[in-house]
């Protein structure tokens, strides 16, 4: 089951099935691609949604959340069988992937999804993979390409793969 989120959105507290828009205006669409029951998509105002993003909210009761200003580049996919919060005023590049869980078990290792965190004013930079249980703190940036295992303090620069502080005290705009 398919279902879009089209064009643009406003509503102080607008239901569309599965995706909830909290106050005000969303541009964009967010293509739902799995929807378990209870799951939702929580939108904040002047949420920008890129071309190509995908939200698979793949478990029960599993809930993605996008702060106000944040914006979502192309293609980029959200995979949540907990939950993923995503801060205000991100910026997400394209092709990102937020994946919650590790989606088959590897024996020995502790099974089931652990939330993603971001915080607000967070740069992600594009082709980054963000793993489950990773908690990004404010005004964080993390560079091109970097796969993202562990935490990542605030004003933190990171980059690579796993990701490693390479600067901190970082501002970005
Ligand atoms: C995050 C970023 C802006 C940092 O740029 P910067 O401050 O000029 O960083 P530098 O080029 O000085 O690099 C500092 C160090 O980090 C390394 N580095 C930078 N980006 C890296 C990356 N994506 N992956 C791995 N290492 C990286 C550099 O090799 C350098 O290492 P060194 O000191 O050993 O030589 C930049 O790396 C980046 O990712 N840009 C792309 C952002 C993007 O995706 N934009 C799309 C639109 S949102």
């Amino acid at each position: 089951m398919i279902a879009r989120l089209a064009g643009y959105a406003v509503g102080s507290l607008l239901q569309f099935r599965h995706v909830v828009i909290v106050h005000g205006a969303v541009r964009g669409w967010a293509r739902i691609a799995r929807r378990a029951p209870g799951a939702h998509l929580v939108l904040g105002n002047r949420v920008r949604l890129h071309r190509g993003v995908t939200v698979y909210l793949r478990a029960p009761g599993a809930i993605v959340r996008v702060g106000e200003r944040t914006a979502l580049g192309r293609r980029t996919e959200i995979h949540a069988d907990t939950e993923v919060r995503i801060g205000s005023r991100c910026a997400v590049s394209w092709d990102v992937q937020f994946v919650d869980s590790d989606q088959h078990n590897l024996h020995g290792a502790a099974a089931g999804g652990v939330p993603i965190r971001v915080g607000d004013h967070v740069w992600i930079g594009q082709r980054s993979l963000i793993l489950k249980g990773v908690r990004i703190g404010d005004g964080a940036v993390v560079a091109a390409g970097s796969v993202v295992t562990h935490d990542v303090p605030a004003r933190a620069l990171v980059a690579g793969s796993p990701a490693r502080v390479i600067r901190m005290g970082v501002d970005w705009s």
